[in-house]
């Protein structure tokens, strides 16, 4: 498969090249935004859905335990995981399922923590279920991130706050949690009693050198507050799909998380999501090590781009996920001047970083998941605005 291939992905009811009159206020910018990728996915899971499509009938699906074994093969590889197939749950969407957790684990008024700058959904979920968002900010020194630990256990104490909502790897800072960072956190939170949600979506996308540590992978006694999402949607380019997977070990976890799904009648996957699943996790493992390797290119073509011609706006290549985050306060003054100057002089539609938190603000996020010459297009857009006026 040549990566470097383009895909028309117009008119094909994507969000990410089918709304940008709604998204950027015109439709000539060239999207480089939401988390998807433009590159097709693994042959092997089209044919698998070419072969459940043709058999014809779309009645309701059962979901037999079978078809998560190259799921939990999977992260035993990858990861050393030993996922029990009784902590497993499907859900449309891990936004679906952190909405859930938010209902199922707080109440109104309790404090949700979330660690900014960071997905915006995290932000809604809080927001939109009424719940007091508490924000233990990630602190910034020369485009790497960390914890600050002291803030996280204070905010704890002084919010009421209930449950942490962590982002691992995150997005958009593109910081793969160390076993240390997360040990600290997990016993800060075991202490106050707080319940973890560790979103793991990105933990496939990890670049050479780094390793992932799924919040599973700690010691034992973290599982009675663990509630871990993880999906093939990001790893393999199948979001449309909505197939995601919850991990939940603890039975009285289980037992408030299901009263929540049950009583939205939300659990249930699609059958092409339930095919595109069984069928990634059994085949996708070559597909996704070219991609990868591409991506890192991506990375590191766009670190050299910016040292090279740019060298005012600050870039730091991720440690994983395929999101570049491009800090411009060197340039720039507002988030305002920013994202007009981007969508309205470059012309090209990235994340506006004060969606992702305050201290987002003077930032962009920009996809990687792209073929190379998107890449190069978008790059020169952003020097040509910046030097040609
Ligand atoms: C950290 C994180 N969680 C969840 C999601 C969305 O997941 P889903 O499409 O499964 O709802 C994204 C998508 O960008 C994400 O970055």
């Amino acid at each position: 498969m040549n990566l470097d291939t383009l895909v028309d992905r117009k008119n094909t009811d994507c969000v990410k090249w089918d709304a940008l009159q709604e998204v950027y206020g015109r439709d000539d910018v060239l999207p480089l935004w939401i988390a998807d990728m433009d590159f097709k996915s693994s042959p092997k899971i089209i044919e698998a859905l070419i072969k459940r499509a043709e058999h014809g009938v779309f009645g309701y699906p059962t979901t037999p335990k079978s078809v998560f074994k190259p799921f939990i093969e999977w992260n035993a590889k990858r990861n050393g995981l030993g996922i029990d197939e009784e902590w497993i749950l499907t859900c449309p969407g891990v936004a679906v399922a952190f909405s859930i957790g938010v209902q199922a684990y707080t109440k109104e008024g309790d404090g949700v923590m979330i660690q900014t700058p960071v997905y915006p959904p995290f932000h809604s979920a809080v927001k939109n279920n009424n719940r007091i968002m508490v924000e233990n900010e990630l602190v910034e020194k020369d485009g790497y991130y960390t914890i600050n630990f002291d803030d996280f256990e204070r905010k704890i104490i002084d919010n009421n706050v209930k449950l942490f909502i962590l982002c691992n790897p995150h997005n958009p800072v593109g910081r793969v949690w160390k076993k240390e960072e997360l040990e600290k956190m997990a016993d800060i939170c075991l202490k106050h009693d707080v319940k973890i949600f560790s979103d793991e979506i990105h933990s496939d996308l990890i670049f050479k050198g780094k390793k992932f540590v799924s919040a599973l992978s700690l010691d034992g006694k973290y599982k009675k507050i663990l509630i871990t999402a993880m999906a093939p949607s990001k790893t393999f380019n199948i979001p449309g799909l909505y197939s995601s997977i919850v991990l939940i070990p603890d039975k009285n976890m289980m037992e408030d998380y299901k009263k929540v799904s049950d009583g939205l009648a939300i659990g249930e996957i699609t059958i092409f999501g339930l095919t595109a699943m069984e069928a990634s996790y059994k085949h996708g493992e070559e597909w996704l090590a070219n991609v990868m390797e591409y991506i890192e290119d991506n990375a590191e073509y766009l670190d050299t781009f910016i040292k090279e011609n740019m060298p005012e706006i600050k870039y730091r290549k991720p440690e994983g996920t395929y999101l570049g985050w491009l800090d411009f306060r060197n340039v720039f003054s507002t988030q305002e001047e920013l994202d007009d100057f981007l969508i309205n002089k470059a012309k090209i539609g990235l994340n506006s970083g004060e969606t992702f938190g305050r201290n987002g603000e003077g930032f962009a996020r920009i996809n990687l998941g792209c073929q190379r010459a998107i890449l190069i297009d978008a790059l020169n857009r952003i020097k040509n605005a910046l030097y040609k006026g």
